[in-house]
């Protein structure tokens, strides 16, 4: 039966814009309307727009807008019925259907069934933790008199128990009807079925639920507990988690993300801890803006979903151990890169956030926090610190550590920024601070560059490369606008590789250029699709040129064009030798292929060239 031909109307007029977008952009008040950083696009800039008024919202920055349900349909990437069926849900407002019928034909999507069943699941662990059987007290226990949690904290994190029976969730869940296909995609059981039932993965253990951003269950991780089975003399893990799913990304979100996000605000930092039970016992001691990675290293996304909440920065807590620090060294390109301020603290080996708070309380915490050091203090004091009496070689390795990381920082003012504290903590002046790092990118951009002394033309065999020939150009067309519309007359568009970035960007610059003449390098991200284009277009965009080298320029761009020409030619040599080797061709076929071959050949010995004395018409200005 369809849905009543006016419901989506009703829908769109009873969700409230401001408390659909919330949970996934932080919004300050604007006017009549909301403002906050686009979850479309990675800006700095606040360009995203909610007008709850008037029931639309607009991005300036990547040009998308819409009312609730276009916006749900791009967040969560559904479709309209299932947009549809989210806002239902999440606003609590009941499908209608023609003729007064409530049961319609819509089926639910695999996401919200997965979601739904996690919802049941998470029921039915925190209810066998209350049910009084002998397991379950044993988890409670632990849970209170080991742990020191209450229970208003394991109602806040609906925490649970899952039994040590392997075949009790699966059937609790058969009981309950759920189609044996979603139980295959939950990621709850093990793969293999035994006697034809669901075996569970998380046997006798405790159970945190995972939430996802806005605050669905997605997972869970499972503490071992003393009834925890042990198969043989193989030792149970400490920490079991759910495997990636549909719904579960490990690298996409945060524990407790959903949470925190309503807590933190640009006058606060995030905070950032190791363990899920870290961070609930921050949470219950006052740090409502805590947040885990999935017990695996931060990752750029993760960073990136800190970052949109325009947050005054982030707070890390790390163990003083080996890894803690090896944790620390992963994080600071990572942060520098997304442009966030962060403050790493040490914590003493052997304890952590949550032994800490129990031992100290929240002012124990509070202190360590407050002498957290930013990124590069860390990475001064923690490379030099087995080395007594540090020579300017040793500072210059913690130097080049950090340019590694700075030559990713898109924001010239934050590298700027960067590179003062790095010449005030070294005691090294400003300008060889400078010129060292210049020096850094110097010998670390591109091939062509560097290469641009010798003749030696850029190819994929041999030599180890460190960019490809289509970086090289896609470099030259940025830094250079003599370039782009010569080339874009004589160069085939098959010639690049479409399967890196780079050549995807080229292709396109060309296109346009072919199409409507010379296009502005700032204009160029209009038509980028996807991050790892827009990646690699700034990194070339912003790296430094000398102005020395821009002579070079058309004849690395040459230097391209052949290599780029003779890749493909030369495959295409290769494959028709392939063919004509081939004993079961038709006399046809091996006679095409020899005129294919003998027009290769014939382009081969006079490859397109860019002509010098074009370039050199055209005027010297630059970008
Ligand atoms: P820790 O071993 O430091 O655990 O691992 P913890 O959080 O302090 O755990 P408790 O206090 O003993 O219960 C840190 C994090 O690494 C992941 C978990 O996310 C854990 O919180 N981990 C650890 C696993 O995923 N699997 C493991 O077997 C161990
Ligand atoms: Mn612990």
């Amino acid at each position: 039966m369809p849905l009543a031909h006016d419901f989506v109307a009703e829908l769109k007029d009873k969700v409230d814009l401001y408390d659909l977008v919330n949970p996934y952009v932080q919004l300050k008040k604007s006017g009549s309307s909301w403002v906050g950083l686009s979850p479309f696009s990675q800006e700095k800039t606040p360009s995203f727009y909610v007008h709850p008024d008037k029931g639309f919202f607009k991005c300036f920055s990547s040009g998308e807008k819409g009312d609730a349900l276009t916006f749900v349909q791009k967040m969560e990437n559904l479709s309209f019925m299932e947009a549809i069926e989210f806002l239902s849900e999440r606003f609590n407002i009941p499908l209608r259907f023609e003729h007064g019928s409530s049961r319609g034909p819509l089926t639910k999507s695999i996401n919200s069934e997965l979601y739904a069943l996690h919802e049941l699941v998470t029921d039915w662990f925190s209810h066998n933790l209350r049910s009084g059987s002998q397991e379950g007290q044993v988890a409670l226990e632990y849970w209170k008199n080991e742990r020191r949690f209450d229970m208003e904290t394991a109602e806040e994190f609906r925490i649970g128990y899952s039994p040590v029976d392997r075949f009790a969730l699966g059937k609790y869940l058969r009981s309950k009807k759920i189609p044996p296909e979603i139980l295959q995609k939950a990621g709850l059981f093990n793969k293999d079925l035994q006697r034809g039932e669901f075996v569970s993965r998380f046997c006798g253990r405790l159970m945190i639920p995972i939430r996802e951003k806005i605050g669905r269950v997605c997972a869970f991780t499972a503490r071992k507990l003393s009834v925890t089975p042990e198969w043989g003399d193989k030792k149970a893990p400490k920490y079991v988690n759910s495997p990636e799913t549909n719904i579960f990304k490990k690298g996409e979100l945060l524990f407790n993300h959903d949470l925190a996000n309503k807590a933190v605000s640009e006058k606060t930092n995030f905070l950032l801890v190791e363990g899920q039970l870290d961070a609930i016992r921050c949470w219950v001691e006052g740090f409502k803006t805590v947040v885990a990675p999935q017990g695996t290293a931060l990752g750029d996304n993760q960073a990136m979903l800190l970052q949109k909440s325009n947050p005054r920065g982030v707070q890390c807590l790390l163990d003083g151990d080996d890894a803690g620090k090896k944790a620390a060294f992963d994080y600071i390109p990572i942060f520098l890169k997304a442009g966030i301020s962060a403050r790493f603290s040490i914590l003493p080996t052997g304890t952590d956030p949550d032994q800490i708070l129990l031992d100290q309380g929240n002012s124990g915490l509070q202190s360590i926090l407050d002498q957290g050091i930013s990124p590069i203090e860390y990475a001064i004091r923690y490379k030099l610190e087995d080395i007594p009496d540090p020579t300017p070689s040793d500072r210059k390795k913690v130097s080049e550590f950090i340019f590694k990381s700075l030559a990713q920082v898109s924001s010239l003012v934050e590298r700027e920024d960067h590179l003062g504290e790095l010449s005030r903590q070294l005691g090294v002046s400003i300008e060889n601070v400078k010129r060292d790092f210049r020096q850094f990118s110097q010998s670390h951009r591109p091939y062509a560059q560097r290469r641009s002394n010798s003749e030696k033309i850029p190819s994929n065999q041999g030599s180890v490369r460190l960019t490809t020939a289509e970086d090289d150009l896609l470099f030259v067309l940025l830094h250079d606008n003599r370039v782009a519309s010569p080339l874009a007359h004589i160069f085939d568009p098959s010639w690049l590789d479409l399967k890196v970035p780079s050549g995807r960007v080229l292709a396109k610059l060309l296109a346009e250029t072919k199409a409507d003449g010379p296009v502005e390098p700032n204009r160029i991200e209009e038509f980028l699709e996807d991050e790892d284009e827009r990646k690699a277009y700034q990194n070339h965009l912003y790296q430094e040129v000398d102005e020395a080298d821009r002579e070079s320029f058309p004849r690395i761009a040459n230097q391209c064009l052949h290599a780029l020409f003779l890749r493909s030619y030369k495959h295409r040599e290769r494959v028709i030798l392939k063919n004509l080797s081939n004993s079961e061709q038709t006399p046809e076929i091996v006679e095409n292929l020899r005129q294919e071959l003998i027009q290769i050949r014939k382009s081969l010995s006079s490859p397109p060239t860019l002509i010098s004395s074009s370039l050199d018409n055209i005027s010297h200005a630059q970008n």
